[in-house]
C-alpha cells in the first residue's frame, strides 16, 4: 500500500487550471522528486498533500486514511507527521536557531525543556551545524539558513518530509551539501523524502523516483535511467538534448 495515494486531484484559481486529474502514490521509504515546468503546480500540490490549501476535487489518502476534507483540528494532528521544508524557506528573525528549531516541539509536544534542548543539539548535529544554537538567523549565510530551516523541519522526527527546492539560491557547493543531507537524513532518521526541484542533476542524483508534472497531471513517473532513456515526447522535450547528454556523462 501507498503511504501517499493522490488520486484525481484538480485544483484551479479562478480560469488558471493547476492541477486536473492527478494521480500520484508515493510508497514508504523511497525519495520521490516532482518535476516540471515553473508554475506547473508542484508547490501546490504539497501543499495540497499537507491540508495547507484545499482542492477542488478528488482525493489525498495518507496511511490508509482520507485526509482531503479533514477538520483544521485533524490536519493539525496529519501534519506532524510531515516535515516541510518551504521554497520561501523563512526562519523566524526574532528567534534564535534554538527556538526555531524547537519550535514545533515546544507547540505540539509534551517533552520537557531538556529533551527539547538534547534534540535540538541533535538535530543540527545532524545537519552539520552544532554548537550554534544562540546564533541569530540574521547573521548565518543563505547556506546554513537552509540547514537550519532543514533542522526544523525534521526536529519533530517526521515520517515524511516534503522539500521544496531545498537548494535554490545556494552556490554549487552547499547544493551538493544540502542533497548529501537530505540523503542522509533519509538514511538516519528512516523518512520518505518528497523532493521539488528545478535541478535535474540532483533529482536524477538523489530520486528513487521521477514524477514530471505536466498539463496538471503526472505525465510519466519511474526510475531516473528510465526516464533519460524514455521516448516519451513530454519526457524528452522536459530533459532537452543537452541535458540529457549532461545526465548520461554523470
Ligand atoms: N494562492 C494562489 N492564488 C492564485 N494562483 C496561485 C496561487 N498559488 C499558486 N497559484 C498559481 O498556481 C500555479 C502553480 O503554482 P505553483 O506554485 O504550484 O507552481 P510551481 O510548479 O511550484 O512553480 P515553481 O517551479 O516556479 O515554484 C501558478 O500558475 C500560480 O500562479
Ligand atoms: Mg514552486
Amino acid at each position: 500500500m501507498a503511504l501517499f495515494e493522490v488520486r484525481g486531484l484538480d485544483k484551479a484559481f479562478g480560469r488558471n487550471v493547476v492541477l486536473n486529474g492527478l494521480d500520484l502514490d508515493i510508497y514508504a521509504g523511497e525519495v520521490v522528486t516532482i518535476i516540471g515546468e515553473s508554475g506547473s503546480g508542484k508547490s501546490i500540490l504539497l501543499k495540497a498533500m499537507m491540508g495547507l490549501i484545499e482542492v477542488d476535487a478528488g482525493t489525498i489518502r495518507f496511511d490508509g486514511e482520507e485526509v482531503t476534507g479533514q477538520t483544521e483540528r485533524e490536519w493539525t494532528q496529519t501534519r506532524r507527521r510531515i516535515g516541510m521544508l518551504f521554497q520561501e524557506s523563512a526562519l523566524f528573525d526574532s528567534l534564535s536557531v534554538y527556538d526555531n528549531v524547537g519550535y514545533a516541539l515546544q507547540e505540539q509536544t509534551t517533552m520537557t525543556e531538556k529533551e527539547i534542548a538534547t534534540r535540538v543539539a541533535e538535530t543540527l548535529t545532524l545537519v552539520g551545524l552544532p554548537g550554534i544554537e544562540g546564533m541569530a538567523p540574521a547573521d548565518l549565510s543563505g547556506g546554513m539558513r537552509k540547514r537550519v530551516a532543514l533542522a526544523r523541519a525534521v526536529a519533530v522526527r517526521p515520517e515524511v518530509v516534503f522539500y521544496d527546492e531545498p537548494a535554490e539560491g545556494l552556490d554549487p557547493i552547499n547544493v551538493t551539501r544540502v542533497n548529501r543531507l537530505l540523503l542522509g537524513l533519509q538514511k538516519s532518521l528512516n523518512v520518505t523524502s518528497v523532493v521539488v526541484t528545478h535541478n535535474l542533476k540532483a533529482a536524477f542524483a538523489i530520486s528513487d523516483r521521477l514524477a514530471l508534472i505536466h498539463d496538471g497531471k503526472v505525465a510519466a513517473t519511474g526510475a531516473p535511467e528510465g526516464f533519460l532513456e524514455s521516448e516519451d515526447p513530454v519526457v524528452r522535450e522536459f530533459i532537452g538534448d543537452r541535458m540529457r547528454q549532461v545526465l548520461r556523462a554523470s
